[in-house]
């Protein structure tokens, strides 16, 4: 019998991390990489020490509370943890950790993405093209809003945040924010802080989400934020569906008030408001922010890590709980 310690693995994970559970660990394998029910997942961690865990597994209190006493750690893949009830975790000290910086870089990208695929109407374009119905061109046709130059507020202006900063910065844009506090100027490099999201929203002609999922963040943009926005703003998402009353968002994009918004995530993933579907001015990917191979294996080595950590007796890197 191996004395490794048993981790149990939602997902399927990229091959080279999966190795690397096999040398070091002794891996529960989900080879069929179907989402466990919860049931399935307590009956599956019975006599686990950890649990690598991605954003689709709900680690609410009541799972935790059922979850057998030989856990020690739920280790994520995501940065994103509110997924996990961390007071849950604490209360039955099980370590959580999150996987942040390694995924900073492809979610920033995919910003950007999803900013000139709004703008641009990317989506609307390639529909056109591959259902063969592309028959014209004129100098009205499927005019959008160019990026270079315009303002663009970024509320949450942690890692992501920051790193979308910089690359918007390559379009000449003029990056405006809002935080909980106002970065040192170094690190701000000429953006414009505003100490509230009212304060900021006006100034935005691009509006990109980037604080964590929280209570206090629920519904952040809503009807009456969305209101403060310039009329014809585009909104982009790549952070969690929760900060926005979906709702207020689809009639916004409806009314005109927005000429459209690039969503990476949703209130209910994966069976989206289908309004999204049916709306022209919308740009939609299926949370796939972090999905490249570089950054899937950074975050799965990073969640090894720390586990590595919490079975060695040290502190874990990310310890978020
Ligand atoms: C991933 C994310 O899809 O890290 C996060 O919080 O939302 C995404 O980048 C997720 O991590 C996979 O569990």
């Amino acid at each position: 019998m191996s004395n490794k310690p048993i981790v149990l693995v939602t997902r399927k994970l990229p091959l080279a991390v999966e190795d690397r559970l096999r040398r070091d660990y002794d891996p529960r394998f989900n080879e069929e990489d179907r989402l466990y029910p919860s049931d399935e997942l307590i009956q599956r961690a019975a006599g686990a020490h950890a649990i690598l865990a991605c954003h689709t597994e709900r680690l609410s209190a009541e799972i935790i509370a059922r979850l057998p006493d030989s856990i020690r750690a739920i280790a994520n893949f995501s940065v994103g943890v509110d997924h996990v009830d961390l007071a849950a975790a604490k209360a039955r000290a099980i370590v959580v950790t999150n996987t942040p910086d390694v995924l900073s870089d492809a979610t920033a990208e995919l910003t950007i993405l999803l900013m000139l695929g709004a703008a641009r109407r990317a989506s609307e374009g390639e529909r056109l093209v591959r259902a063969g119905e592309w028959n014209t061109w004129s100098p009205s046709f499927m005019v959008g809003i160019q990026v270079t130059g315009k303002r663009l507020g970024i509320i949450g202006m942690g890692r992501v945040g920051h790193v979308t900063a910089r690359r918007a910065r390559g379009f000449d844009m003029e990056i405006h924010y809002s935080d909980v506090r106002r970065l040192p100027s170094d690190r701000e490099a000429g953006a414009i802080y505003h100490e509230t999201t009212e304060d900021l929203l006006p100034h935005c002609d691009f509006l990109a989400l980037h604080c964590p999922a929280t209570p206090e963040t629920r519904h952040l943009l809503n009807a009456e934020r969305i209101a403060l926005l310039p009329d014809g703003a585009i909104v982009v998402n790549a952070a969690r569906g929760s900060i926005v009353d979906e709702t207020a968002l689809i009639d916004a994009l409806k009314s005109g008030k927005l000429a459209a918004a690039g969503l990476d995530v949703y209130e209910n993933e994966p069976n989206i408001n289908p309004a999204f579907r049916d709306i022209r001015n919308t740009f939609l990917l299926p949370h796939i922010g972090s999905a490249t191979r570089e950054t899937r294996d950074a975050m799965g080595f990073r969640a090894l890590e720390n586990l590595d950590a919490i079975f060695a007796g040290r502190e874990p890197r990310d310890r978020v709980a």
